[in-house]
């Protein structure tokens, strides 16, 4: 797969093949988007085969959280765009002590969320918990959909503590165009990330990731990890 990707890359760059279709600069978050957004995951909520409940605990993104997160000893951790609560579900397993919260705008991918894991509708643009309250925070997949990006990104970084972890999932802004995507959907360079994190935590760095340990990551997914 990473082979016929690199190819797929070199035609491009030869002229043999059309470009993707270019980023598309994002549309401005009204109130009229945040309620498209929200209407469209409530709905994806039905989705089971698309929008599964249930992880494999082997997946590397599991490991990556479970390696980041675990040395932070009995930690509060915040799941930003939960959807229905997968990762955090079997963190809260692999983690000893861990206390998960979970948040999203979607109150149908929430109502899968439930105890020992709490619930919080909310969106990552404002997000209603106070600075520093969480030893570690990771979006998985949905920072892609929250628009204000920045605004975003500086509400994961600022809820949690002087020291902790933050871990973001998402796609590569290079591999654009390999999936259909929702207008408002933006995938990320690793400088692009990597500097908005950077504006209030240290060690920033990022990693292609892939889903198992055995299979080389194509460049699809990238991880950024960051300590606050
Ligand atoms: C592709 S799903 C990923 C869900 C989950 N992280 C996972 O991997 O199973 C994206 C999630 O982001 C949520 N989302 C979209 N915009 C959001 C926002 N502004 N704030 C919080 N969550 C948001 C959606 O409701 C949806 O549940």
């Amino acid at each position: 797969m990473a082979l016929l990707h690199t190819l797929i890359r070199r035609l491009r760059r030869r002229g043999a093949l059309p470009q993707n279709a270019p980023h598309k600069a994002a549309p401005p978050l009204t109130p009229a988007l945040e309620r498209r957004i929200r209407d469209s995951f409530d709905e994806a909520a039905a989705d089971e085969e698309h929008f599964p409940a249930t992880v494999d605990p082997r997946l590397e993104h599991v490991r990556l959280l479970v390696r980041e997160f675990t040395p932070l000893g009995a930690p509060r951790i915040a799941d930003i765009g939960c959807g229905k609560g997968r990762f955090a579900r079997v963190l809260a397993g692999e983690i000893p002590g861990a206390r998960l919260v979970c948040s999203d705008v979607s109150l149908k991918m929430l109502a899968h969320v439930r105890p020992p894991l709490s619930a919080c509708a909310a969106s990552m643009t404002a997000l209603p918990f106070a600075d520093g309250s969480f030893d570690a925070a990771y979006a998985i997949e949905s920072l892609e959909h929250a628009v204000d990006i920045a605004a975003a990104a500086a509400h994961i970084c600022r809820i949690v503590r002087p020291g902790g972890r933050i871990v973001i999932i998402d796609k590569n802004a290079e591999h654009w165009g390999r999936l259909q995507t929702p207008e408002w959907e933006r995938w990320f360079s690793r400088g692009e990330l990597e500097a908005l994190l950077a504006r209030s935590c240290r060690r920033v760095r990022s990693q292609p990731i892939s889903y198992w340990a055995d299979v080389e990551p194509d460049g699809m997914f990238l991880a950024w990890i960051a300590e606050r």
